[in-house]
């Protein structure tokens, strides 16, 4: 007994303790019960003391038993430029903590946590080395990581259910931290002492989606979303995990103007982005989502010939990229959402010419953008992908949209022995589903928007191919949604699931009256107004004018700013917000000298006060203002919108009001 106890004495608890280049990010990492970690902002506590671990089926754990053997540090200044992006430069400034930890009984059982801290947060990751009986296929059954956050007393939390049926497709709750139980990253919350936090994940390869419940209080343990036969990960050693990641700030617009995830990232291997294509378009969709049309044959088929040649026309007048077609292929037909089986990739409606469309729109210098819908049965999408692909290359296709409508947990597919499995869309399986999917198109120069995707981890940076996502409520919601998204849905939208990468969100809806003005239809519960600063707000380098035609044409003067507003920018700053209250982003476009603004509300009223400073101080500039006309309301009056011109300068501070559920949009042309 005696002998025991003297192997099993601790070795003396180390910890170490790095700091981000400004020096207000302190992280900790420590050995003193079992490995740990824990950060402060400002000498303020931010995570208190939270376990690192991995627990696996065929060995004991790497974790509870090691101590700290080793400790590289490494400082990192680089700045790198984005294909296409928010901005076109950007930082990497951190300081690297690479800690090994050993067993204390067995020198061979190690694993080592690389620590990035950043000024806008931190990121680690575990790399664990060939070891013995860690050599062959190993089974991930637990991730121990915690975030234990500290002072959650007076802290509020804004999230969205995990392990749901609907994805990542709720409506955001506002609660106490104390209330989360199982959630979805981007995780965001406000601490008591007024530290703005989000915890999420950057590169996401082979590795199962990391989701959050929260143990005992204020503890939030890593939740990995499992395969079908219940391990969470499977794994070859050597392997390193996805990064774990942390951003602070000392305030709300801090999270939103970090690149952190993207820095996590791979660099790309792509010699040639010029075919990977940021741009506006328009597409045969709303009307379905109105039941206007239908996506499957028949009288109302909304993807016919004449149709998209009609689509293709207004395109090319008002200065759009592509025109997105869905319901052109076979399979369509009675429940599309439970016949995933049926779809056929390259097989189109009679009514439907894809020749004779795209040689139509590329004359006019209009493309098709691609869809697939997979409904979830990813086997019968697998067997067709190349086909599918080489058909939309021949005529012309740079875009592909594909869809994965299936409940959560059910997603179809038939494995070697040809059994039937049903999967998670964010377990790992899925993961690499997803990735395949985009490396693939890629070999066809085809671009890839994933709806119903996995969620955004800055994978972009390593394949800029995949240029968009959904992965939260978008417009559709407000055809349908019963509820429809909220007044607040966008300004908590930007400072969660938006910290995550570009969302295909569709803003523009012109025509809130489909069933009614009024609170209770389903309908944008948003003025115009709001609608044009979407393109601002929301990030993506693909953007849609979702509405019909008709109602654009209704309205060429509110429009134009759509006509005009660029989709690729120079550089992004988030000049003013609150989460769930209001958001303005000012925005610079790439390869000119025009800022756009864009800014919207919740519910409540206000008057925004803008400071032009982003301006070039030398220039004078004529501002469009597009913004709530003074009795404008979501409820009863969201067209009343009032567009003005005037000079102005970055000396200058526009006083801006916003009506209820509203916003403005504004383009500062450089005279
Ligand atoms: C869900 C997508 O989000 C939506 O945009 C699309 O129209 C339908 N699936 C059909 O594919
Ligand atoms: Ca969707």
């Amino acid at each position: 007994m005696f002998i025991a106890s003297v192997i099993y004495a601790p070795v003396f608890a180390k910890s170490i303790t790095g700091s981000s280049p400004d020096g207000k990010i302190e992280v900790t990492i420590a050995d003193t019960h079992s490995p740990s970690y824990s950060i402060t902002l400002n000498q303020l506590p931010i995570l208190t003391d939270s376990k690192l671990g991995l627990r696996f089926k065929q060995v004991s754990e790497l974790g509870e038993g090691f101590s700290i053997q080793a400790v590289k540090q490494v400082a990192h200044h680089s700045t790198w430029q984005q294909p296409w992006g928010e901005r076109k430069q950007v930082v990497d400034h951190h300081n690297e903590i690479l800690v090994t930890f050993v067993a204390n009984q067995d020198a061979k059982r190690l694993f080592a946590v690389r620590f990035r801290v950043f000024n806008d947060g931190v990121g680690f990751r575990y790399e664990v080395p060939k070891q013995p009986g860690l050599d062959s296929h190993i089974d991930i059954t637990n991730e121990l990581t915690e975030f234990a956050i500290a002072d959650t007393k007076d802290s509020t939390a804004w999230w969205i259910p995990s392990r749901g049926w609907n994805r990542y497709e709720y409506i955001y709750q506002t609660s106490a931290l104390s209330s989360v139980d199982r959630v979805h990253t981007p995780f965001t919350f406000k601490l008591g002492n007024g530290a703005h936090v989000s915890i999420h994940e950057a590169a996401l390869v082979d590795y199962a989606s990391m989701t959050l419940q929260q143990m005992r209080g204020g503890v939030l343990k890593a939740d990995l979303t499992p395969w079908s036969d219940g391990v969470l990960v499977k794994k070859t050693a050597d392997f390193t995990t996805p990064w774990r990641t942390i951003q602070v700030s000392e305030d709300a617009i801090g999270l939103l103007n970090s690149d952190l995830i993207l820095n996590l990232n791979e660099p790309t291997t792509f010699a040639d982005t010029s075919w990977i294509e940021p741009g506006k378009y328009v597409g045969i969709w709303w009307g379905m989502h109105i039941a206007e049309n239908t996506w499957g044959s028949g009288e109302k088929h909304g993807a016919t010939t004449a149709e998209t040649k009609r689509y293709m026309d207004f395109a090319a007048e008002y200065g759009f990229d592509g025109v997105l077609v869905e319901g052109w292929n076979i399979g369509w037909d009675g429940d599309w959402y439970n016949n995933g089986d049926v779809f056929n990739f390259t097989q189109a409606y009679d009514d439907f010419d894809i020749k004779e469309i795209t040689q139509h729109g590329l004359a006019k210098g209009v493309r098709l953008i691609g869809h697939h819908e997979t409904s979830g049965n990813v086997t019968n999408y697998r067997n067709q992908m190349d086909d599918a692909f080489a058909l939309y290359q021949k005529h012309g296709v740079r875009q592909v949209k594909t869809g994965y409508v299936a409940d959560g947990g059910n997603i179809k597919r038939i494995d070697d022995q040809g059994i039937v499995r049903k999967e998670w869309h964010d377990g790992q399986f899925m993961v690499n589903e997803y990735l395949h999917n985009v490396k693939q198109a890629a070999k066809y120069q085809i671009s890839i928007n994933t709806h119903e995707p996995i969620k955004d981890t800055g994978l972009r940076r390593t394949y800029p191919n995949w240029i968009s996502r959904e992965g939260a409520r978008g417009q559709e919601y407000n055809a349908w949604g019963s509820p429809p998204n909220p007044p607040e849905h966008l300004p908590i939208l930007a400072f969660t699931r938006m910290l995550s990468g570009p969302m295909d969100f569709t803003p523009g809806t012109f025509d809130m009256g489909f069933k009614g003005l009024g609170a209770d239809t389903d309908r944008p519960q948003t003025t115009l107004a709001k609608q044009l600063a979407m393109y601002v707000v929301i990030y993506s380098p693909i953007q849609m004018a979702s509405d019909l035609p008709r109602n654009y044409e209704k309205n060429l003067e509110a429009f134009q700013f759509i006509q005009d507003v660029p989709v690729d920018w120079h550089e992004s700053k988030a000049i003013a917000g609150e989460v769930g209250e209001y958001v303005a982003f000012a925005r610079q476009e790439r390869g000119g000298e025009d800022w756009f603004v864009g800014a919207l509300t919740n519910e409540d009223p206000r008057k925004l006060s803008l400071a032009l400073d982003f301006l070039d101080k030398n220039k004078t500039y004529e501002a469009q203002i597009y913004r709530d006309g003074d009795s404008a309301n979501w409820i009863n009056n969201p067209y009343d919108i009032l567009i003005e011109k005037k000079h102005v300068q970055a000396s200058d501070t526009l006083k801006i009001p916003m009506a209820s559920s509203g916003g403005f949009a504004i383009r500062f042309k450089a005279l």
